[in-house]
């Protein structure tokens, strides 16, 4: 097998852009899972509280409580928030809605959350819309984790595919390549299967994290060991001899 260190520029340059934008991409899902969970749990930081919360739900709170100090919380001020909590706790009463709550979904969600928007979300100004999504909150729908279920599988296996596929002519002990090859999968598989866990126990909240961990530890491996010896293992030095 040619390997990575005998490549030609043209075919360096090609995987190495590739592999950057496969790192660039992990970056980036990882600034979304931290914008969109973090102080999911009402506190700042990305905790494993968070991510329990958002497959478990907060069987003490609701889902709109969730949202606003949560995924929805750039959208309203803090004293309007308050103002919305107030209103949950005290058992979210229609009058309370048309004179406290209103207001505040008219001027800050309706863009978004109500039906001439056509996004298909909560229609947050009308009461029986609001209050959908102000009962105990049981977390992500089940068919909402079966959409993203599917997408990560079909995603992450395509990724873990391309990149393999440069990384497998990387110069490294078999044992250790073929573990770095088979790992990230067998972390997607587990980390997709303990959202499901996580629905019906929180304690799993920690196998999301721990196998989510494993998967970039070992993206990030290949992409710098292929890196590394595309460009800096000499073809002909000891680290690329020519019979590969
Ligand atoms: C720019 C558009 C936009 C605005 C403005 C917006 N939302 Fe949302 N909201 C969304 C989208 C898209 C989703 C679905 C995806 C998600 O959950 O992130 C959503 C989801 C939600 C959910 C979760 C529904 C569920 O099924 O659990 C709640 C609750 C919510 N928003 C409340 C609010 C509140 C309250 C405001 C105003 C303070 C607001 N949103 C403002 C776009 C918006």
């Amino acid at each position: 097998m040619r390997r990575l260190c005998h490549c030609e520029l043209s075919e360096r340059l090609l995987y190495s852009c590739f592999l950057l934008l496969m790192g660039l991409g992990y970056l980036m899902a990882l600034g979304y899972l931290y914008t969109t969970y973090q102080g999911v749990d009402g506190k700042p930081g990305l905790s494993v509280q968070d991510i329990a919360e958002n497959y478990y739900g907060n069987r003490s709170g609701s889902r709109l409580e969730a949202a606003i100090r949560g995924s929805m919380s750039a959208y309203l001020s803090l004293q309007e928030r308050n103002v919305v909590v107030a209103w949950l706790k005290s058992g979210a009463p229609e009058q309370g809605f048309e004179q406290d709550v209103l207001p505040i979904m008219k001027k800050r969600c309706a863009a978004c959350h109500s039906p001439q928007s056509g996004l298909g979300l909560p229609d947050l100004t009308r009461y029986a819309g609001i209050r959908e999504v102000a009962d105990v909150d049981t977390g992500a729908s089940l068919q909402t984790l079966v959409k993203i279920s599917h997408i990560h599988l079909f995603g992450v296996g395509l990724v873990l595919l391309g990149v393999g596929m440069i990384f497998r002519r990387a110069r490294l002990r078999g044992p250790v390549k073929s573990l770095l090859i088979v790992l990230p999968y067998a972390a997607i598989i587990a980390d997709i299967l303990a959202w499901f866990l996580t629905k019906w126990d929180p304690v799993y909240a920690y196998t999301v994290v721990i196998a989510g961990a494993v998967l970039g530890v070992c993206l990030g491996l290949q992409i710098l060991i292929s890196l590394y010896q595309m460009w800096f293992a000499r073809a002909g030095g000891t680290a690329c001899p020519s019979d590969g």
